[in-house]
């Protein structure tokens, strides 16, 4: 065997059988890229286009070097606060202490990752948490690695389970399930459904409308499933009352439906219960979680169902290995940050102070809707998931403002969520999330160990920026973009 500390470059090249090493780069030129590479790499081999919109909110200027809870820190050492929170993925806020304690002891214990062979302690420790922190009969586990993972694992046990042969699936305007090929169709966005060949047997309903799913279902036995956002979160933070998620159950239950419930960006504590649907006194038949679920660190999803919704669908040996466990499925790591994360959820209180917080933030923002009435539509969301709707301003810009903004981005056209979270960023040192669907608003989902004070620091600075006046916001953004 050759050692290969002894050898020196060119002992070791001529001692190669195999191809020549390309030209890689190290872990260390990886981190040690500035902000330019970056930003042709990226262009080069990631994405041009998407560069075009990171360039127009200026966040292609940052190279984040550090972070750590509630802060990005940049290459300058500018602290960033995380009002974004990668759209519900932190909930711990990053690089929590434990979680990296949990996760070096595994490393220096050498311990095992893929787990397809042999049973692993790792996966059934992690779904037996999963199954402990979901009311009712939630108690079969099926882990993979992200959202639309889940998702689509989600709708295949509820379209079994619903015995259905034909079976047709309800979902609702401006829902958000995932971009891989089956939840596609499932997700209401022409920009992300392209002009794919998607899975047929749909129907699309309006989102907290009851009679408009009691149509649906009622005229069509062939429906067998309805897949619901329990808090839409593309759609821009819309709920539904509780006598809705009631009016679901029920019509469910009545028509022998299975009701899937999409708890990918709004569970994990986010709206101050661990999951959403438990404001409304509720338990669906299957739900799915990713995001959080890998405590900021490790990328983790899970499809959770009633233990004979699952029967149902893969209860025999017969049935069993139709969507058992992908590849990294289970992984070793992924599992225990998963498993860590959760104890530290209970542990400090994470979902109680998602509801505390939550509520502060909230009253603090409508008060900035009442001293901002014409900038400021609506605050709505619950717990540390706020959306926050600005008014249209497409046909009330001043006429000369029209053209130019326009002329940046047509999608920007009209829409102060863009401009407002460009000046955060460049201004204030706070980073916000945009919402796809809807140009007007601004998604705040920050790791739920956000405090009073974080929220203090945010909302001074948006009144600061909404005191300087609209005109002044798009002027000084035209502005940015020339200089
Ligand atoms: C409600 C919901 N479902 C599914 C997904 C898909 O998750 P992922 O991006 O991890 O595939 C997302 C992602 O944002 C989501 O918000």
């Amino acid at each position: 065997m050759l050692d290969r500390t002894t050898l020196q470059g060119t002992e070791l090249e001529t001692s190669r059988t195999g191809p020549r090493k390309p030209d890689l780069l190290s872990v260390e030129d990886a981190k040690a890229l500035d902000v330019r590479t970056m930003a042709d790499l990226f262009k080069d081999h990631i994405n041009p286009g998407q560069f075009h919109f990171m360039k127009l909110l200026g966040f292609h200027k940052v190279k984040v070097e550090s972070a750590e809870g509630m802060y990005y820190t940049d290459q300058n050492g500018r602290k960033i606060l995380d009002f974004f929170g990668g759209f519900g993925s932190l909930a711990h806020g990053h690089n929590h202490p434990r979680v990296l304690e949990a996760r070096k002891r595994f490393q220096d214990e050498g311990r095992h990752e893929i787990a397809i062979a042999f049973l692993s302690q790792y996966a059934s420790a992690l779904a037996k948490n999963i199954a402990a922190c979901s009311p009712g009969d939630l108690d079969m586990v099926f882990l993979g690695s992200t959202g639309s993972e889940a998702m689509e694992a989600a709708v295949k046990v509820a379209e079994r389970a619903s015995g259905r042969k034909n079976c047709k699936i309800v979902h609702a305007e401006n829902s958000f399930h995932g971009k891989s090929k089956g939840v596609l169709s499932l997700t209401d966005s022409p920009l992300y459904q392209g002009d794919f060949k998607l899975v047929g047997n749909t129907y699309k309903v309006p989102f907290g409308d009851l009679d408009a799913l009691k149509r649906v279902v009622e005229n069509d036995s062939d429906i067998g499933v309805v897949v619901l956002e329990t808090v839409q979160g593309g759609g821009g933070i819309v709920t539904a009352p509780t006598e809705y998620w009631q009016g679901v159950r029920a019509l469910c239950d009545r028509h022998d439906v299975v009701w899937v419930a999409d708890e990918v960006q709004c569970g994990y504590g986010r709206t101050g219960k661990f999951y959403a649907f438990e404001h409304h006194g509720v338990v669906p038949d299957v739900t799915a979680l990713a995001k959080s679920l890998g405590a900021g660190k490790a990328p983790v999803g899970a499809m959770i169902a009633r233990r004979e919704i699952y029967m149902k669908a893969y209860g025999t040996p017969k049935t069993a290995m139709i969507h058992a466990q992908a590849t990294f499925g289970g992984i070793g790591e992924a599992c225990i940050t998963a498993i860590e994360g959760l104890n530290v959820l209970y542990d400090e209180d994470l979902i109680g102070n998602s509801a505390e917080t939550g509520a502060y933030l909230k009253k603090r923002l409508e008060a900035l809707q009442e001293k901002y009435p014409k900038i400021i539509k609506e605050v709505r969301g619950q717990g540390l998931m706020v959306g926050l709707e600005f008014q249209d301003f497409s046909k009330t810009l001043p006429l000369a403002l029209r053209p130019m903004v326009a002329m940046l981005d047509d999608k920007l056209k009209g829409s102060l969520s863009g401009f407002i979270g460009a000046a955060l960023l460049r201004d204030y040192d706070v980073l916000v999330a945009f919402t796809e669907y809807n140009r007007n608003v601004i998604r705040l989902e920050p790791p739920l160990i956000c405090d009073e004070s974080h929220v203090d620091i945010f909302c001074d600075a948006l009144d600061d920026l909404l005191g300087r006046g609209i005109v002044s916001i798009v002027k000084n953004f035209i502005q940015s973009q020339v200089s």
